[in-house]
């Protein structure tokens, strides 16, 4: 019953609560008008569920409800922090004995729809911290008699101050801070004589203060702070004589300070920083007594500092930084005996280091950017022990102070931050610089120091910046640094340390900025330094260490200026390969009897040496001895009986060097073809038969097998047995490679697994491969031009499609490239490295990437990560090949020529053309030909990212073939 009649008054008290009173005297006012306020608010913490509106007085249990016990109505509404969102509804005009609303820290929006006439006995508003917004109504405060404080700070209330608010003649404190308040402050608001408080901080108010400020006799505390206020202070503030505290600071205010500011004997803040007052600090300041904070920093000051500030015996805070202030610190300063915080930084301060300072147990010291000389030791010397415990900062940076660093630093053990760079101090960095446990930055760069970093400096444990760049420092960097566990930022650019970087280093695990630069160091970075996960810049340039950069985590994007001028380092940022597994500087050795490249010694810069070409090969015989093993398990699939001794007889008969019997261990293997029945006729046979053996690659030997329909498979015997994963992922990874099907890639059928033993059935091609076309000249016959580019751009789509699967080859080059009957190109052996346990770099890079010369770059760098770019590598070297007729790497007589890099040079010398195939000369179009050779040459670019994908080299080979299109080249 009462629910209905709430809710019909609910409406009705929007238009008329008079009407609705008249009509209901029974209904208590203030539940109604509380029912009303809930019902037009969210309550999402439901904080509010204790108001129930059938309770007849909220006085009882009603949270933030209280109650005058006489008269039973309600007082006071405090609903702090109680995360109500939503509008204000006129609900709370209904409680008309208010006398005070505070609803701090809430979300409420929209413009304040109070008024005084209804809540006509409120004397504090306080509407701080909520999103109230819009202007106020200009006579909003027109019936404010009886208010008392009133709060609007942090809010988005905007437009002028109301000059209404001169009704509030009780008013006594007024905080609108933190608002968008503008235009001119209304006068009105000097006529309240009441006013203690008056915050209008934080806003967007404009013009000048007015003179009528001394109308506010009562005036305790004024702020004007970060407003757009100009002109001078009024020289009325100074009949404001109980102000204890005046912040006008961070406005647009000029000229001197009044003399009449004198008068203000009470107050103990004067806060006038960043704003444009001048003229000299007044001798007359040594009259404000109290003053306990005096803050001027940021204007334009100029003068000596007054002796007068000697009399200033409660100052604590003393700013006047950032000014223009000259001569030397009064010596009546040390008569200042509560100072704790000095400020004097930026300005022209002349003199020595004043040596009271200390005595006065000063917490923070601040001289930054002065002229002030003397020595640290003396400046020390004069303090004593209980007063050096005190120093907290002490920033001397950027004087012309000179003279040794004493070892009684080291007695300021509450130091956290001492700078003392450029200045001129000499000597070295004392030991003693070890007990200051509490430090967290120390910076003496730019002086004149000399010796080594003291062991010492690990027990100053909180260190978390060292700055000791741009010294003459000498010795080795201490591996105690790695006990500065706290440690973010280190500089020790510009000395002249040497040794190496140690090991402890990667110890701070917080550590983020290192800077080395234009040192001596030498010896390789150690790997540790990868643990470093904040690391944000190591700057190591212009030094002479060697080696390997760590590979991983930030090492691999550091910039390249940050590793630059080490003639020695190596990797990818440096765009130096690391000689260790560097395919490059293979020379021929003139020494050997054989001159094949099985057995080429490669010569290593230095570093340790991979498995050699001939162990290589001794590798590959070692896995040709389970062609046995192939024989058997194969044939025990279809002829199970009697055959299987014979087969592994005929497996090696011709004269071959591999004696061993076959192991048995793969009797139970698994054959799997992807399109039906396996159907082997001659099964073993033509397996072991080494006459059908089609080539050995780098996974393993190829031998030719029929089915029984007569048609013939290739057979791949994987030689990375050892290698291969479990038969799960073996299976996975094969039957994935099984799923791709394209007209310029070779097809795997099917394969066979055990665990000793994996097979891999592919699609048989008839036509050879394109190494024996171009170097072995297949038949006599040299391949055209339009064949060559044929077999160019069939590979290239081959290898996009490949890419587009998300396959890298890893292993491109010509004798990967078959050549099937009619003279189109397929490409074999893609993606085989994924059937290794892991994409080892170092598995990739010396057993199966042994194709020397297709090897991208990038194999020789752990730091960079491998990506499909090392086959655009590959299709580079093999498109030069193709087009020159030239191996990769051909060895001369006592000379090693590098293919991409002789086109390249003769590219550069205008000859590019005499780099075509000499079988071709005459018979090419230079339209095409050098196109292609320039885009080999940009394929084979040793930043990866330099390279084009496969899509986009298969779109300029098709550009480049048209202008010809059609034009057979037969001749
Ligand atoms: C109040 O507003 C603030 C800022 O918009 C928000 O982070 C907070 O979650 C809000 N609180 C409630 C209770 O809605
Ligand atoms: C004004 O209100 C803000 C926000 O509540 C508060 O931080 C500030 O101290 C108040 N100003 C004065 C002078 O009390
Ligand atoms: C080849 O043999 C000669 C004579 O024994 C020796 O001086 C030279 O260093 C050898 N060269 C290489 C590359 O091993």
């Amino acid at each position: 019953m009462r629910r209905i009649l709430v809710c019909v008054l609910f409406f009705i008290c929007l238009f008329s609560p008079s009407w609705v009173k008249s009509l209901s005297p029974s209904l208590n006012d203030d539940v109604l008008g509380l029912v009303v306020f809930k019902a037009e608010i969210q309550d999402p913490e439901g904080k509010l569920s204790s108001w129930n509106e059938d309770d007849d007085s909220p006085c009882n249990n009603w949270v933030g409800v209280k109650c005058n016990p006489r008269s039973n109505r309600v007082s006071d509404l405090v609903l702090d922090g109680f995360g109500l969102s939503g509008k204000l509804g006129r609900g709370l005009i209904q409680l008309q004995f208010l006398q005070k609303l505070s609803l701090v820290r809430n979300n409420l929006t929209g413009s304040i729809s109070l008024s005084f006439s209804q809540l006509s006995n409120l004397r504090v508003l306080d509407l701080s911290e909520n999103s109230f917004s819009g202007p106020i109504e200009s006579d909003f405060f027109r019936q404010c008699g009886s208010l008392r404080s009133i709060s609007l700070a942090k809010n988005k209330f905007s437009g002028q101050i109301p000059e209404s608010l001169g009704s509030c003649s009780t008013l006594a404190s007024l905080n609108f801070s933190g608002n968008e308040f503008s235009g001119l402050l209304p006068s009105a608001l000097w006529s309240l004589q009441g006013l203690r408080l008056l915050d209008l901080s934080d806003n967007l108010l404009e013009g000048e203060i007015p003179k009528g400020i001394d109308g506010l006799s009562n005036l305790r505390g004024i702020s004007l702070r970060n407003n757009h206020f100009t002109g001078g202070v009024p020289d009325g503030i100074g009949d404001c004589l109980y102000l204890r505290s005046v912040d006008l600071s961070e406005n647009s205010l000029s000229e001197g300070l009044p003399s009449t500011m004198q008068k203000l004997a009470l107050c103990n803040d004067l806060v006038l920083y960043k704003n444009g007052f001048t003229g000299e600090l007044p001798e007359w300041i040594g009259e404000m007594r109290s003053l306990e904070t005096l803050e001027l920093s940021e204007n334009n000051f100029s003068g000596q500092i007054p002796d007068a500030m000697g009399k200033l015996q409660s100052l604590k805070v003393l700013n006047f930084s950032k000014n223009g202030l000259t001569g030397s610190m009064p010596e009546s300063m040390s008569n200042c005996l509560n100072l704790l915080v000095l400020d004097v930084s930026h300005n022209s301060l002349t003199g020595n280091l004043p040596s009271w300072i200390l005595k006065l147990g000063l917490q923070q010291v601040l001289f930054s950017d002065n002229r002030l000389s003397g020595s640290m030791g003396s400046f020390l010397a004069s303090s004593t022990e209980n007063s050096r415990r005190k120093v907290v900062i002490l920033d001397v940076s950027q004087n012309k102070l000179s003279g040794e660093i004493p070892s009684a630093v080291g007695d300021l053990s509450g130091l956290q931050l001492l700078n003392m760079s450029r200045n001129s101090l000499v000597g070295s960095l004392p030991a003693s610089i070890g007990q200051l446990k509490t430090l967290e930055i120390l910076d003496l760069s730019e002086n004149q120091l000399h010796d080594s970093i003291p062991l010492d400096i690990g027990s100053a444990t909180s260190l978390k910046e060292l700055t000791l760049e741009k010294n003459s420092l000498r010795g080795n960097i201490p591996s105690s640094i790695g006990n500065c566990s706290s440690l973010i930022s280190l500089s020790l650019a510009h000395n002249e340390i040497s040794g190496s970087i140690p090991t402890s280093l990667s110890k701070p695990a917080n550590l983020q900025i290192v800077d080395f630069s234009f040192n001596q160091l030498t010896g390789t970075l150690p790997k540790q330094l990868v643990n470093l996960v904040h690391l944000q810049s190591f700057n190591i340039s212009h030094n002479q260490l060697n080696g390997e950069l760590p590979a991983g985590g930030f090492f691999n994007t550091i910039a390249p200026s940050s590793v630059s001028d080490n003639p020695s380092l190596c990797g990818a940022p440096v765009n130096r390969s690391c000689p260790t597994v560097l395919p490059k500087p293979i020379v021929l050795n003139p020494n050997s009897t054989d001159a094949t490249p099985g057995t080429i010694s490669q010569s290593f810069h230095r570093g340790k040496k991979i498995l050699s070409i001939s162990s290589l090969i001794a590798i590959g015989a070692a896995a040709s001895i389970f062609i046995g093993v192939i024989a058997i398990t194969v044939l025990n699939l279809r002829v199970r009986a009697s055959t299987s001794h014979s087969a592994a007889a005929l497996t090696f008969s011709g004269g071959d060097d591999f004696s061993q019997s076959p192991t048995t261990d793969g009797n139970s293997g698994k054959l799997v073809m992807f399109s039906g029945e396996p159907d082997f006729s001659t099964g073993a046979h033509a397996l072991l038969n080494k006459d059908c053996e089609l080539g050995r690659g780098g996974f393993g030997a190829v031998y030719r097998t029929m089915l029984k329909d007569g048609r013939s498979v290739a057979i791949k015997k994987l030689t990375v047995s050892s290698l291969v994963k479990s038969q799960e992922d073996f299976e996975r990874e094969v039957k994935n490679l099984g799923k791709v099907r394209h007209g310029y890639l070779v097809a795997l059928e099917g394969y066979y697994w055990t665990p000793s033993l994996q097979l891999l059935i592919y699609e048989f091609v008839s036509g050879g491969d394109l190494y024996k076309h171009l170097h072995e000249g297949s038949g006599g016959k040299t391949l055209h031009w339009n064949e060559r580019f044929n077999i160019i751009l069939g590979a290239a789509k081959g290898l996009a499609h490949l890419h587009q699967m998300n396959i890298i080859h890893y292993n491109l080059k010509s004798s990967n490239i078959l050549i099937d009957s009619s003279g189109e190109p397929k490409i074999a052996d893609y993606g085989l490295a994924r059937l290794l346990p892991m994409l080892d770099r170092y598995v990739l890079s010396s057993k199966i990437q042994s194709a020397l010369g297709y090897m991208a770059p990038e194999f020789a760098c752990r730091t960079v990560k491998i990506t499909e770019k090392c086959d655009v590598y590959g299709f580079g070297v093999l498109v030069l090949e193709i087009v020159t007729g030239k191996r990769p790497v051909e060895y001369m007589e006592d000379d090693v020529v590098v293919l991409c890099d002789m086109i390249r040079g003769s590219l550069e010398d205008g000859k590019v053309e005499d780099c075509v195939d000499d079988r071709l000369q005459g018979k090419f179009p230079a339209e095409e030909a050098i196109p292609v050779m320039k885009l080999g040459l940009i394929c084979t670019s040793q930043v990866p990212s330099n390279r084009p994908d496969m899509a986009e080299v298969v779109n300029i080979l098709e550009l480049i073939r048209c202008p010809s299109e059609g034009q057979d080249e037969s001749g």
